[in-house]
């Protein structure tokens, strides 16, 4: 693999610090004991469910509460990530701490994540810093979030206050999966706003489209240097049967889900970020897939779709980076076998002509898995959520002798 690769991990910041006062946590509030009392009704066919049933219908499991407390911890978190080889980390800045008043920036906060960018430095990991992973400060929920009529205007606001006062930062995503949070939370209204309407839905595309370009100009503005992107969730549809009817329905899922958004922000990204976990058959429509391995969360287990993926993304002749790729598995069941697959899946991209500039496993650390709380463990590191103490998986040492034999070819 080239020698400049990036070999990271990622997470974002209303899933690990704690302590956040967002959207998602007032979200939190009013649903947990909704949330807890649906577990048993949607989740217990999952093959985990008799070893996490008593979280999963606990409200506290919905609650983000101390998470993992990285706000405070992440010193210690990040001598792990250096620990294991990693060489880049990427997280994820929180508007609502940033900018807790429409327009008044709070200078602790930005404080805080610039000692975060140093520390990861310090370490010998490059920051990979995501602007927004979801979240939105209250004040701007209330003004409608993005299907309200200035939020893009808003978000250039907060993405040139960043660039400015974290100068050293590189690496920007500036938007996680916007077409993921606009599915479950506009058309599916499982997520906040809970909204389940088209027309709304588009509307918040379209803002978050207009919201990357004009970050995406104001990082160039006042730092040409920096390297700008978004992560976008990658779904390989795979066509069962493969007639002509399923090839024509998997090049418009394909048109639809993975790169209308791309499209539109087509000239203004330096790289695209890939955040790939799912493979669906697609039989006229998605027609769902549990062959083979499964993750706690039964999603099909499908390296090999990576490389298929990254292949699809080739024509938009840019660096890709894989932002995020991983799997719940509470037992570390399949987790070493997954990375090992995901970075083959990468080599045969790159072999084939894609110019993948990096893998960051999702996540470092377990995590809070919105809806579904703490019971899915993604970690490559397991928190006990009582304690705070941090232990490595076996997984994890094996991510770390695959980067330090690769790194040595
Ligand atoms: C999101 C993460 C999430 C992960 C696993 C991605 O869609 O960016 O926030 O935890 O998937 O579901």
């Amino acid at each position: 693999m080239r020698a400049e690769f990036f070999w990271g991990a990622s997470t974002s910041a209303h899933q690990v610090e704690g302590n956040n006062h967002n959207d998602w946590s007032e979200w939190e509030a009013a649903n947990a004991e909704r949330l807890a009392k649906e577990a048993s009704r949607q989740e217990a066919w999952l093959h985990i469910w008799p070893e996490v049933e008593d979280q999963a219908t606990n409200p506290d499991n919905y609650r983000s509460g101390q998470a993992a407390d990285h706000y405070n911890q992440y010193p210690k978190d990040l001598e792990l990530a250096a620990g294991l080889g990693l060489n880049a980390y990427r997280f994820s800045v929180e508007w609502s701490r940033i900018e807790p008043q429409p327009g008044i920036f709070d200078e602790a906060a930005i404080e805080h994540y610039r000692q975060m960018v140093r520390e990861a430095r310090k370490q010998g990991m490059e920051p990979f810093v995501t602007m927004w992973h979801f979240t939105l400060p209250l004040w701007l929920r209330d003004q409608g979030g993005w299907h309200g009529r200035h939020a893009a205007e808003y978000f250039e606001r907060y993405a040139r206050k960043l660039a400015e006062s974290l100068p050293e930062v590189k690496y920007w995503i500036i938007l996680n999966e916007p077409t993921i949070y606009v599915g479950l939370g506009y058309l599916r209204g499982d997520w906040p706003p809970e909204h389940k309407n088209a027309f709304l839905a588009y509307r918040a595309l379209r803002q978050l489209a207009s919201a990357h370009r004009r970050a995406y100009r104001a990082i160039k503005t006042v730092n040409h240097d920096a390297q700008a992107g978004s992560a976008h969730q990658q779904v390989y549809f795979d066509p069962r049967p493969a007639d002509f009817i399923n090839h024509l329905s998997v090049s418009l899922h394909d048109y639809l889900f993975n790169r209308w958004f791309i499209n539109r922000i087509r000239k203004e990204q330096d790289f695209i970020g890939v955040n790939y976990y799912l493979h669906e058959f697609v039989n006229l429509i998605v027609s769902g897939n549990t062959a083979g391995p499964q993750s706690d969360l039964n999603w099909q287990l499908y390296p090999v779709g990576l490389e298929y993926c990254l292949a699809g993304l080739k024509r938009y002749n840019k660096p890709l980076i894989v932002t995020e790729s991983g799997l719940a598995d509470k037992n570390d069941t399949h987790r070493s076998w997954y990375i090992t697959e995901s970075l083959a899946a990468i080599e045969r991209a790159q072999t084939g002509g894609a110019d993948v500039r990096g893998y960051f496993y999702w996540s470092l650390i377990d995590n809070f898995e919105w809806d579904k709380g703490f019971w899915p463990r993604f970690g490559l590191i397991e928190v006990d959520y009582r304690t705070q103490k941090r232990r490595l998986r076996p997984s994890a040492k094996v991510y770390s002798s695959l980067i330090k034999q690769k790194r040595a070819q």
